[in-house]
Formats: C-alpha cells, sequence, structure tokens
C-alpha cells in the first residue's frame, strides 16, 4: 500500500532510489515517482505504471544529487495518472512529499489551504501536506532552515489526522530528510555516511542491515552522518539500530521467474527457521504462568486474507490439542461486530506484514474490551508487534509476492506449536502426546521439501486447465480451510473465479455450478474422512467434473478410481497434513497464471500490505 524510499549519503541517490522502489513494488505498483536534490533545485520524475516505466523516465531525466525520495504507489485518493502520483509538491516547488497511508481530515485542510491561495494540482491526501509544510514554514521560528523544516513539519502533524508515514525534502536544505510515522510503516536503515527512510527494510537490505524501527508519531531526521530520532513531543529520543538478520539473497529472486516460486521453494527453510524458535514458552511470551494458561477460556482469532485461513486451520489445532474453544473473525468484521466482553479471552492476531490497517484496528477493539493480544507475524518492528503485548515470530523472511505462501505454512506452523503448548500446559494434553506432536513437527520442513517436488506434475496439468471459467475446491475439516486458500491463491494470481468449500456442503447448493469439465480439487489425505471424500469425487464427477485429488500414497490407488489426476503429498499426522496439501495449490495458481500471461508478483488492483482500513 504505497512504498516509499528516501535516500541521504554521499552517492548519487539515484540508483539507490530506483532500486529500493523495485523491491518495495509489492506495496503497490499503479504509478511512480522521485524527486532529486540537484544543484539546490528539486528536480521530479514521475510515471503512471509500474517502477520499470519511471527507470525509463529516470534515464532521459538523468537528474543526479546525493539526496532523494522516491515513492511507488497504490492509489486511494485519485486515479494513477501522472498528476497523482508521487511525490507532491507545494506552490513553489521547492518542498516535496512522498506519503503513505490516509490523511483523514484532507478535504477541510485543503479548502483551508485553497482559501489561503494555495494551488493544488492533484486530486490527492497527500498533496495538503506539501502546502501545510510551506504554509507553516512562514510561521515558525528556528535560526536556521534546518530547524525550521524540522518545526514546520512537526506543526503539520498536528494539523493533519490519519494513518500516514511521510518522508519530506526541501530544496533548501541538502543533505537531510525528514520522515515521520503515524500508524502506517517506517524505518530507517543506517548505513555508513548514507542514510535510508523506507516502508520496509529490504527497500536498503543491499547497503545495510541496521535498522532504527520508529515508534507512533516518531520523526526522524535524518544527515549523512546521523539520523536523530523525536517523538511526537518533540523530545529527543535514543533508539538502538537492531541488526536484522535476513539475508539479503532473501529479498532477491534468486534465478527463479517470479517471487511467487522462489517463496514456494523457500519452504523448507521458512519452516525450518520458524520451528528453530517455536519450541518455546508461550507462557513467558504472553506473560502468563501456569494458572493463568490454565485460565484461558476463549481465544479469538484475528485476521485478514491468506492469514485468516491460517487462522481456520488454528482453531481445528487449539480445540482439538488444547480444548480451548476458538472464534476465528476476519479482522475488518471483529472491528464492527458485538464481541462479549468475556474474562480470560486470548485474541491472536496472525499477519504476515504486521502493517494490515483492519487486522491492527481489530486488535486494538481486542484490547479496549480487556483481551490479551498476541501477534504471531513476520516483520520485527512492524505497527502490529507494537500494538499488541506480545508477538511470537514467524522466520519466513521477506515476502515479496503479493500472493503469500510461505507466511501462510509458517503461520499454520506456529499456530500447531501455540496449541500444543497450550494442550501441554492446561493438562489437556499429556507429556507423551505433546512429545509425539512436536516430533511430527520437526520432520515437518523434510517432508515440505518433498511436497515441493510436485512442481512439474502440476505445471504438466495446468496445460490441460488453464482455460476453464471457474474452479472449485473442496476440503473437510481441517483442509477446508485449505480448499479456501487455495481459491484464494489462483483469485489472486490467474484473476479466474474459483471457490472453496466445505465438501459436505456442495450437496447443499455448490454442485450446481459444476459443469462439463469444471476442475474440481479436492484434498483428500488418507485420514478418517477419506471415503467421504471419494464420495464427493464421485458426485462432481457424475455431473461432469474434471477431478484432480490430492491425496496421501495410502488413498492413491483408490483416488486414482473417482480422479482425472492425482497429486501425492508427503503423509504426515492429520493436522500437519495440510501444511503439505497446499502445495500443489500453490504451484496450480501459479502455473495457470503463467499461462494466462499474468503478472504474478504484482497482480492487478492488489497490494501486498493494505495499509489502510
Ligand atoms: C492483502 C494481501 C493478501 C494478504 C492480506 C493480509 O490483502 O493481498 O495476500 O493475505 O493482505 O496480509 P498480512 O500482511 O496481514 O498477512
Amino acid at each position: 500500500m504505497c512504498g516509499i524510499i528516501g535516500y541521504v549519503g554521499n552517492n548519487n541517490c539515484v540508483p539507490y532510489i530506483i532500486d529500493g522502489l523495485k523491491k518495495l513494488e509489492y506495496r503497490g505498483y499503479d504509478s511512480a515517482g522521485l524527486a532529486v536534490l540537484q544543484n539546490g533545485n528539486l528536480v521530479t520524475v514521475r510515471a503512471v505504471g509500474k517502477v520499470a516505466e519511471l527507470e525509463k523516465a529516470t534515464l532521459i531525466a538523468n537528474p543526479k544529487g546525493t539526496t532523494g525520495i522516491g515513492h511507488t504507489r497504490w492509489a486511494t485518493h485519485g486515479k494513477p495518472s501522472e498528476e497523482n502520483s508521487h511525490p507532491h509538491t507545494d506552490c513553489t516547488g521547492d518542498i516535496v512529499v512522498v506519503h503513505n497511508g490516509i490523511i483523514e481530515n484532507y478535504l477541510t485542510l485543503r479548502a483551508k489551504l485553497e482559501a489561503r491561495g494555495h494551488r493544488f494540482k492533484s486530486e490527492t491526501d497527500t498533496e495538503v501536506i506539501a502546502h501545510l509544510i510551506e504554509e507553516n514554514l512562514l510561521h515558525v521560528r528556528a535560526s536556521h532552515d534546518q530547524d525550521r523544516l524540522l518545526k514546520a513539519v512537526q506543526k503539520t502533524n498536528k494539523e493533519i489526522s490519519g494513518a500516514y508515514a511521510y518522508g519530506v525534502m526541501w530544496a533548501r536544505t541538502p543533505g537531510l530528510l525528514i520522515g515521520v510515522k503515524k500508524q502506517s510503516p517506517m524505518v530507517v536503515g543506517v548505513g555508513k555516511d548514507e542514510n535510508f527512510l523506507a516502508s520496509d527494510v529490504p527497500a536498503f537490505l543491499k547497503h545495510t542491515n541496521k535498522v532504527l524501527f520508529l515508534e507512533e508519531g516518531d520523526v526522524a531526521v535524518l544527515h549523512v552522518d546521523g539520523v536523530t530520532v523525536l517523538d511526537k513531543d518533540g523530545k529527543e529520543k535514543k533508539v538502538k539500530p537492531v541488526k536484522i538478520s535476513w539475508d539479503q539473497k532473501t529479498a532477491e529472486k534468486g534465478g527463479y521467474a517470479h517471487f511467487m516460486l522462489k517463496e514456494i521453494y523457500d519452504q523448507p527453510q521458512a519452516i525450518e527457521d520458524t520451528l528453530r524458535t517455536a519450541r518455546t514458552d508461550f507462557g513467558k511470551i504472553l506473560g502468563l504462568d501456569t494458572d493463568g494458561l490454565r485460565q484461558l477460556r476463549n481465544i479469538h482469532i484475528i485476521a485478514c486474507g491468506t492469514a485468516y485461513h491460517a487462522g481456520l486451520v488454528g482453531k481445528y489445532y487449539i480445540e482439538q490439542l488444547a480444548g480451548i474453544p476458538v472464534s476465528v473473525d476476519l479482522a475488518s468484521e471483529y472491528k464492527y461486530r458485538t464481541v462479549p466482553q468475556l474474562p480470560n479471552t486470548l485474541a491472536i492476531a496472525i499477519s504476515q506484514s504486521g502493517e494490515t490497517a483492519d487486522t491492527i484496528g481489530a486488535v486494538k477493539k481486542a484490547k479496549e474490551l480487556g483481551f490479551r493480544t498476541l501477534a504471531i507475524c513476520n516483520v520485527l518492528g512492524s505497527s502490529l508487534t507494537r500494538t499488541c503485548d506480545s508477538t511470537f515470530f514467524t522466520h519466513c523472511g521477506p515476502e515479496i509476492s503479493v500472493a503469500s505462501t510461505k507466511a501462510f505454512t509458517s503461520q499454520i506452523t506456529s499456530m500447531y506449536a501455540l496449541a500444543a503448548f497450550l494442550g501441554q500446559a492446561n493438562g489437556n494434553l499429556s507429556q507423551t502426546a505433546f512429545e509425539k506432536l512436536y516430533k511430527e513437527l520437526l520432520a515437518l520442513s523434510k517432508d515440505m521439501g518433498e511436497a515441493v517436488k510436485l512442481e512439474y506434475e502440476v505445471r504438466h496439468l495446468t496445460r490441460k486447465i488453464y482455460k476453464a471459467d471457474r474452479f472449485i475446491f473442496l476440503g473437510r475439516n481441517v483442509n477446508f480451510p485449505i480448499a479456501l486458500e487455495g481459491a484464494l491463491k489462483l483469485k489472486e494470481v490467474s484473476y479466474r473465479s474459483a471457490e472453496g468449500f466445505a465438501a459436505g456442503e456442495i450437496k447443499h447448493g455448490p454442485i450446481s455450478i459444476i459443469d462439463k469439465g469444471t476442475p474440481v480439487i479436492v484434498l483428500m489425505p488418507h485420514d478418517a474422512l477419506f471415503e467421504k471424500m471419494l464420495s464427493a469425487c464421485q458426485e462432481c464427477r457424475a455431473r461432469g467434473a474434471f477431478v484432480v485429488a490430492v491425496t496421501t500414497k495410502a488413498g492413491a490407488k483408490m483416488a486414482a478410481d473417482v480422479a482425472d489426476q492425482v497429486f501425492i503429498v508427503p503423509q504426515t499426522n492429520e493436522l500437519l497434513q495440510p501444511v503439505l496439501d497446499v502445495v500443489p495449490l500453490q504451484f496450480l495458481a501459479y502455473w495457470i497464471a503463467k499461462r494466462l500471461g499474468c503478472d504474478i508478483d504484482q497482480p492487478r488492483n492488489l497490494a501486498k500490505s493494505v495499509t489502510v482500513e
């Protein structure tokens, strides 16, 4: 949902900005722009479309300078056009602003500023920030321009409302960048004689892994030789840089055609890395002693998109292993429904990015209701981790493709570890049962290594079915959320119509949409429900469906009798099976999208982290 990068140092900032924007492109790709301070003048280049278009335009304009900012946009206010692309300027053209988020009171501010003679050039909410700073520069007092700009920014922050992060540059202050963070992501990269402002770490990871995580309301002042952070009241504060262990290579495609494909293949490693910390004292993380853990009576899981599907799987885990009732809500629904204020409730928010506005909003509500809150999150220092009482981190490295894959399987893995811990802590699981479950969990990474070998077979199959208009995914029990996820994945990247259903439910309506040749993908590991799934396959086939079965070795022969194609995934325990079952579905989505010529890593209309409501 918009990506920001800023550079101040001794080198030409343009390559840093273009490269940073490419790393941030997953956040939005309607249009992009940059501004460079060149010999006391601001040179701005903007282009509709992807960063590649901006790169072309920048090669022609060829700006050079050591201070600059850039932006890749996901339109909220105003259509994707050059006028609406960032950076936005004030009336003088000497102040430039890049922004992520929404300025909620922009209409009132715009009217006031227009009445004072300011001329607006775009339909965006962002432009009010540039004009407000211009206006405030007239009213603040300071001994030098750098301090004046800072004071004008601080005054501006008091006037704007909403969730935002923005970066500012002024033609009169070379070597200075100011960044503001309020409920939208912004981090600072600390390098040697160069510093960076960005929406996310991969934007500068190539140059430094030292990161300052800003808190809500913080203002970062970046010079070539240092960074100062001020809190929302303008008081200077010490922020210690955190060394990020992400390898730069994990933010690169590494020879794969797309990030999505690379990230599917990253899954064995992602699971292994997540498991390294999964056998932990969640009680300590949650701040609950044995009694506190035994007293937990309700768990609310809140999340969006793919993370919501991980939450649905988590419900089966916690209810079965720990015997605690769980409700799973889409974060955007949780916020607006009446949630009974019951004691001993734990709210778990699942999010890859930790920046999803709906999820953060839902957590705030849970906190207001007095619930303890836990984040399952992949991004250190993200807003969600700051909002929740505590966090368990998935360790899958940066996920760049908009369609989530490795974060999903890492989230499920984490939920399993949490459920097993809770079960052991409240006595629902014996120590022996716990150890057995854990042993199976530890083998998961190896099984995942086998599951990804299915790509070739899946790819081959997609040749037969990629032109279908609609796809159906069926699952039961713990595989039902996987059917939903398979359909979501396919929709996201191929724009095909796809729906996931509980297999037992198709006879109550959905079966009517099955026609001759409709691909129906059935998740049917050889478990207690296998026979019911065989019947579901037969029911679909009798209506002309092209049935694709995802099963385990023990079910392969029987599945072959009722399906047109069978994929065999490695067998693990019943609860963990979804982690492996989803893999052929990820490949299926990828290869159908590829054959249809879709933009796989950056599907139309989507953004990886949606930082607006
Ligand atoms: C967006 C993305 C989805 C993602 C969802 C939740 O809608 O397009 O792919 O699942 O956000 O993201 P989160 O970062 O909170 O897991």
